[in-house]
C-alpha cells in the first residue's frame, strides 16, 4: 500500500527532462537553461523548438523550423465554419477546446502508431501552428469582423496580434512583450494541464484529445484562469485607497485572492519579475499606472499577512489588459503559449509511457447490502 497524497501533492508519477521547477529556489529552466537567460537571449519559437529537439536550434534550423510552422497556419474550413457559426458569447476557452477537438476530425494523421513518432511530432507542431489562428479568429468573428489574411512572414506573436488588430501591425514593444509571455508560459513541469494531456495520451489516444483534454484543465480558475480573475479583482477594488479594506474582507472571509500563491513556488514565482518589468513599463506609456500600482499593493499586503508570493498569472494579467487584448482572452493566450509544453510533454510520455491508474481511498460503506426493491428505498 502507498500513502495517501490528496491532490497527489510530492508524489512523482513520471520523468520529464523538460522543465525544471525548483520551488524552494525560486527557480525554472527549459532543458538545463534558466528561464532569465532565455527570455534575454532567445524568441518564443525557439523555445518550441528546444522544447521539441531537446536542443536550441542553430540559425538555419530556426529558419526551417520557422517555415515549417508558419506554413501550417490555415485552419479547416469546417474548423472557420464553427468559429462562425459559435455563440459569440461563449468563453473563449471552451470555443478553443472545441475547436482544437475538431481539428482532429480533419487530419487522416490523427491514429497514434508511429513508432519513431514523427507523425506525431508533425501534429504537435501543428496544434501550435494552428491555435492562435483559432484564438483571433473567434475573436473577430464573434465582433462581426473578418479575419485579416494569414501571413508568413511574421513571428507568431506579432502574426497573433496583427490578426487581432485587424491587420494593423503591432509595436516592437508590443511583439517583444507577448514574445516574452510566450517564452513563460510554455512549459512548467507536472502542471494540472500538463498532466491531464499526459493522463490522456498514456491510454493511446491521440495528439489532439490529449491537448483537448489540457484546455480543459487550464481553463478553471485555479490554473489559467486565474489571470482573468486578478483583472476582474482589479476592476472590483477600483482605487489603490480601497485595496487594503478589500484584502482584509478577502482574508477575514478565508477567500482565495488570484494571482497569489502556488503549490510548488514557495518563494516568488521566477516568471513574476519579467513580466512585473512589462507591466510597469506598458501602464507607464498608457499613462494608467492605477492598475499597476494596485498590483504592488496587493502583493505587498499579501507577502506581510500570509507569506503569499505573486504567481506568473499576477502581472501576466496588467501585461494583456495594456496590450489592449479583451479579459477573456487571458486564459486563451496562455493555452497558445503551453501548446508548446503539452506537445513536447505528450510525445516525452509516447516514448516511454505507462498508463496512469492512481488509487482511491475508499471511504464508502465496506459491509454490503442487499438492493431492495424500488418500492421499498
Ligand atoms: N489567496 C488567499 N489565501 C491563499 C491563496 C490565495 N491566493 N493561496 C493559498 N492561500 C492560503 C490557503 O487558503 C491556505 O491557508 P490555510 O492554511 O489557512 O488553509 C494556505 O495559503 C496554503 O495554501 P494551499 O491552498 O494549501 O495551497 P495549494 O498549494 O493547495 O494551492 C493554489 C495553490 C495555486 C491553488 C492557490 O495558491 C490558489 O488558489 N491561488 C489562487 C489562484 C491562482 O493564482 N492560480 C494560479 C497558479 S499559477
Amino acid at each position: 500500500m502507498t500513502e495517501y497524497s490528496k491532490g497527489l501533492e510530492g508524489v512523482i508519477a513520471n520523468e520529464s527532462a523538460l522543465s525544471n521547477v525548483e520551488g524552494k529556489d525560486g527557480r525554472l529552466s527549459y532543458l538545463g537553461y534558466h528561464i532569465d537567460d532565455l527570455v534575454e537571449n532567445c524568441c518564443y519559437e525557439e523555445i518550441i523548438y528546444l522544447l521539441h529537439n531537446g536542443k536550441l536550434p542553430t540559425q538555419n534550423e530556426l529558419v526551417e523550423f520557422e517555415r515549417k510552422i508558419r506554413e501550417d497556419r490555415t485552419l479547416p474550413q469546417g474548423v472557420v465554419d464553427f468559429l462562425k457559426a459559435a455563440p459569440k458569447d461563449a468563453n473563449p476557452m471552451d470555443v478553443l477546446r472545441t475547436a482544437v477537438s475538431m481539428l482532429g476530425l480533419y487530419d487522416p494523421r490523427v491514429a497514434i502508431g508511429d513508432p519513431d513518432l514523427v507523425k506525431d511530432e508533425d501534429i504537435g507542431l501543428s496544434i501550435v501552428a494552428k491555435t492562435p489562428i483559432i484564438v483571433a479568429s473567434y475573436h473577430r468573428f464573434r465582433q462581426g469582423l473578418e479575419l485579416p489574411e494569414i501571413r508568413e512572414d511574421l513571428n507568431e506573436a506579432a502574426h497573433f496580434l496583427y490578426l487581432m488588430n485587424g491587420g494593423e501591425m503591432p509595436t516592437d514593444r508590443a511583439i517583444r512583450t507577448l514574445d516574452v509571455a510566450l517564452t513563460l508560459h510554455a512549459d512548467h513541469g507536472m502542471n494540472a494541464s500538463t498532466f491531464s494531456a499526459r493522463v490522456t495520451i498514456a491510454t493511446l489516444s491521440d495528439m489532439y484529445s490529449a491537448v483537448t483534454s489540457a484546455i480543459g484543465t487550464l481553463k478553471g480558475p485555479l490554473h489559467g484562469g486565474a489571470n482573468e480573475g486578478v483583472i476582474h479583482m482589479l476592476q472590483e477594488i477600483g482605487e489603490l485607497d480601497k485595496v487594503d479594506e478589500y484584502l482584509e474582507g478577502k482574508i477575514a472571509r478565508k477567500e482565495k485572492i488570484m494571482g497569489l500563491g502556488h503549490r510548488v513556488y514557495k518563494v516568488l514565482d521566477p516568471r513574476a519579475p519579467h513580466l512585473r518589468k512589462f507591466a510597469v513599463q506598458l501602464t507607464e506609456e498608457l499613462g494608467e499606472t492605477k492598475w499597476i500600482k494596485m498590483s504592488e499593493r496587493i502583493a505587498e499586503v499579501m507577502r506581510e499577512r500570509k507569506g503569499l508570493n505573486a504567481n506568473v498569472d499576477f502581472y501576466s494579467a496588467t501585461v494583456y489588459y495594456s496590450l489592449g487584448i479583451p479579459t477573456d482572452l487571458f486564459t486563451p493566450i496562455f493555452a497558445i503559449a503551453r501548446t508548446s509544453g503539452w506537445t513536447a510533454q505528450i510525445l516525452e510520455q509516447l516514448r516511454d509511457s505507462r498508463l496512469y491508474r492512481p488509487m482511491t481511498l475508499y471511504t464508502g460503506p465496506t459491509e454490503l447490502m442487499p438492493v431492495p426493491p424500488i418500492d421499498k428505498r
